[in-house]
């Protein structure tokens, strides 16, 4: 599975996105050590706060099927006729959420921005610095 294939798995689950509300689709995938991939994509609610982002959604579907740690990189798209021609970067939450999941581990995943000329490889640490995790809890 290489980047390019993780990009692509992450636009394939952007097609699921349910996104009327803002028309924004989002996908995102999940490398893990041992070679498998998780994807998620949006899902908003007629209540517009309730909206889940497409990282979010797959983490809690790694988390959900017994995942954890081992997270090594994450792609994550958006439509590209949006952002001004910037890749994406995943919301405040959504570090957050990943950060759990990574820190399960000990890994500091690559994340993957994926813009419509450009992808934007940037550590997690980097997005969430001086994270608050499970080590922060003991
Ligand atoms: N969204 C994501 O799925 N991930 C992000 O990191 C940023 C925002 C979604 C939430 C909402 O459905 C739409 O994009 C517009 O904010």
């Amino acid at each position: 599975m290489t980047d390019q294939d993780l990009i692509a798995a992450a636009r394939a689950a952007a097609e699921h996105s349910y996104s009327p509300y803002s028309n924004f689709a989002v996908g995102a995938a999940l490398r893990f050590a041992d070679g498998s991939v998780v994807t998620g994509t949006n899902i908003e609610n007629a209540s517009y706060g309730m909206a889940l982002c497409a990282e979010t959604v797959a983490v809690v579907k790694a988390m959900a099927g017994g995942t954890r740690g081992g997270l090594v990189a994450v792609a994550v798209t958006g439509p590209d006729d949006k952002g001004g021609g910037d890749p994406i970067t995943p919301c405040g939450r959504c570090r957050q959420v990943l950060h759990e999941l990574a820190a399960l581990g000990g890994t500091d995943p690559d994340v993957l921005c994926v813009g419509p000329e450009d992808v934007k490889r940037v550590k997690l640490s980097a997005l969430l610095p001086a994270a608050f995790g499970p080590a922060s809890l003991v």
